[in-house]
C-alpha cells in the first residue's frame, strides 16, 4: 500500500462530518474519483427515479447509501457504475465524463476500474464458484494460476467454505453475495460499488465483509454501499440519504 493512500485514509478516518463537507475534503485534493452532476432519471416517462441528484465520491473513500425500498438506491448504483444513462444529468469518473463515450469505451472502462455487487449477487449459473470469481481477472488477461489462487484467498477471508466447483444454485444467498464481493475485489476496482453486501449475513460476517471493503477504501478507492443497516452505514466515512 503506498504511504499517499495510507495518508487519505489517516485523514478520512479523522473526518467526522457529512458528503458535502466530504466533497470539499476531496476539492482540496484534485477530482473525486466519482461524482454525479444534476441526474435525472426515468424507467417510465414521466415518472422520475431521481430528479436531479448530485454527489461525490472521494479517492479513499467509503459512502453509504440509504433510503427506504423503491427510493432508487439500486437505480443509483447502475447509473453510477455505468450500466444506466441518465436522461439528463452526468456521470464524471476522476473528473471526466463519460456522456460522450461510445458504450464500448464505456465497457471497457467498466471492466478495467469497476467493481460491482448486485443486490441479488448475479452470479453466472452456467459456471462454477471459482470460475465465477476468476472470471472478469482472466477477462483482463490475468494469468489462470494466479487469478485462481488469489480467488480461493478471498473466498477464505469470507468463510465460503464451498466445494470451489460447486454451481452458484447450490449455495445460499449469504454465500452469492460473498462470492459476488469476491469477484468484484479480485480486480481491485478504483470504483466498487456494493448493493446491500449484507443483506443476507450474520453479523460476524457481514463485520468480515466491511472490513474488506473498509481495506479497500484505504488503496485508493472510492467504495460505495447501498446499506439497510445502520451499523454499516456507520463504517462509512459519510451517509447520503435518498
Ligand atoms: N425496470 C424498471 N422499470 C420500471 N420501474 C422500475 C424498474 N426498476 C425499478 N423501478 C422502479 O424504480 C424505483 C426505484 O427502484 P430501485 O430498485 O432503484 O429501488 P431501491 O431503493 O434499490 O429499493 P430496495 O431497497 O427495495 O432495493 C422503484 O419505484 C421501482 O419500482
Ligand atoms: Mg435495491
Amino acid at each position: 500500500m503506498s504511504g499517499v493512500a495510507d495518508e487519505r485514509f489517516v485523514s478520512l478516518r479523522s473526518f467526522d462530518g457529512r458528503a458535502e463537507t466530504l466533497a470539499e475534503w476531496a476539492g482540496d485534493r484534485g477530482a473525486p474519483r466519482l461524482e454525479a452532476r444534476d441526474v435525472v432519471f426515468e424507467y417510465i416517462p414521466g415518472t422520475r427515479v431521481l430528479d436531479g441528484w448530485s454527489a461525490e465520491f472521494p479517492a479513499g473513500s467509503m459512502t453509504a447509501l440509504t433510503g427506504p425500498s423503491g427510493r432508487g438506491k439500486s437505480t443509483l448504483l447502475y447509473l453510477l457504475g455505468l450500466m444506466l444513462h441518465p436522461a439528463s444529468g452526468e456521470i464524471l469518473v476522476d473528473g471526466d465524463s463519460v456522456a460522450g463515450m461510445r458504450d464500448a469505451q464505456r465497457a471497457r472502462l467498466r471492466a478495467s476500474r469497476f467493481g460491482f455487487v448486485f443486490q441479488d449477487a448475479a452470479l453466472d449459473q452456467t459456471r462454477t464458484v471459482i470460475d465465477n470469481v476468476t472470471e472478469t481477472a482472466l477477462y483482463r488477461g490475468e494469468a489462470k494460476r494466479d487469478a485462481r489462487a488469489r480467488a480461493r484467498e478471498l473466498l477464505d477471508r469470507f468463510g465460503v467454505d464451498v466445494p470451489p466447483d460447486r454451481k452458484p444454485g447450490q449455495v445460499s444467498g449469504g454465500q452469492a453475495q460473498r462470492i459476488a464481493l469476491c469477484r468484484a475485489l479480485l480486480n481491485a476496482p478504483a470504483v466498487l460499488l456494493a448493493d446491500e453486501p449484507t443483506g443476507n449475513l450474520d453479523p460476524a460476517t457481514s463485520v468480515l465483509v466491511v472490513e474488506a471493503m473498509r481495506d479497500h477504501a484505504r488503496t485508493g478507492a472510492a467504495v460505495i454501499v447501498v446499506t439497510h443497516s445502520p451499523e454499516v452505514a456507520a463504517a462509512c466515512d459519510a451517509e447520503i440519504r435518498l
